[in-house]
């Protein structure tokens, strides 16, 4: 239920798009991309192309093919998108890691063609990105599947309270709320980029802001004074799926690759 006057200033479409050509990403606007990282056979060479020596050489080391056709397919996406946002070859993007190692661009690209921001996620065969010019975004993806101490992980997820109105679902409702509230929190997380060093019980989200989850508590002061609001993608039953963006008043677009 959306409370009066608790309705979040941020626009969000997750009506998906099918396109071949990349839209311009104005500031404000929020892209985020999924792919099936299990493309046909033939479509590798062209994602191999993109990467890095060294990520070719890390695929190489890779001894199962499935895992090596979705590395590629992952990371050359990734590298194309980038590519296409900052109007530069692919395998030319510069990356940098953040303290817990969140990439990000490295600085003389930022300094070249501008900051974007953008996280990624992988499931099964499922891969999911998030751009933003200028906003921090984290964004997570999980399939749906049993889990046989759900009840026990579920105390490392949820904050007290959070608990008590977990345990008070039925068994059917707690898989769907567990995998939610993993991808939501896990979204806030990466997107402050210090991923799981920042427990996820350490803090809750508010579900009173239409469709929207803010974060409301946290006990980490750097993310203390900024506002943070989460997003779940309808991707499909089997998958649950969030994107976090900082702040308010931005634009949501869903892009199938
Ligand atoms: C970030 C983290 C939550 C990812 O969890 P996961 O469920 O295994 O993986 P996901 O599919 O959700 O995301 C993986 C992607 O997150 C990104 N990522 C890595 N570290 C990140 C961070 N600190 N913040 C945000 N994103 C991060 C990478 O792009 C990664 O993609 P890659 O595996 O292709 O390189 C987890 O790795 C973590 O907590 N890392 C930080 C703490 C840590 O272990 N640091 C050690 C290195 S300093």
């Amino acid at each position: 239920m959306t409370m009066p006057g608790t309705q979040s200033r941020n626009q969000v479409d997750t009506n998906w798009h099918s396109e071949t050509r990349l839209s311009p990403l104005v500031d404000d606007e929020v892209h985020i991309w999924l792919a099936n990282l299990e493309l046909e056979i033939y479509a590798l060479p062209k994602f191999l192309r993109n990467l890095s020596l060294a990520e070719r050489s890390r695929a190489q080391r890779l001894r199962f093919d499935h895992d090596r056709r979705r590395y590629v397919i992952a990371k050359g996406l990734l590298r194309r998108l980038l590519g296409d946002y900052l109007e530069m070859e692919p395998n030319e993007v510069q990356f940098t890691a953040g303290p817990s190692g969140k990439p990000g661009l490295s600085e003389r690209l930022q300094n070249e063609h501008g900051v974007l921001h953008f996280n990624q996620a992988h499931s099964g065969h499922l891969g999911i990105y998030a751009f933003c010019r200028n906003r921090r975004v984290g964004v997570d993806i999980e399939e749906v599947r049993p889990f046989p101490d759900m009840d026990q992980i579920a105390s490392l997820l949820f904050s007290t309270q959070e608990m008590a109105v977990f345990q008070s679902l039925s068994t059917k409702e707690r898989q769907r709320a567990f995998f939610s509230a993993w991808t939501h929190k896990e979204a806030f997380v990466k997107a402050l980029g210090k991923g799981l060093t920042l427990p996820l019980n350490h803090f809750e989200m508010s579900r009173a802001h239409g469709s929207l989850s803010r974060i409301v508590q946290n006990h980490d002061h750097s993310a203390k004074s900024l506002e943070w609001f989460v997003k779940d993608i309808p991707v499909s039953t089997q998958f649950s799926a969030a994107v976090c963006v900082e702040g308010e008043g931005w634009q949501l677009r869903c892009l199938k690759w």
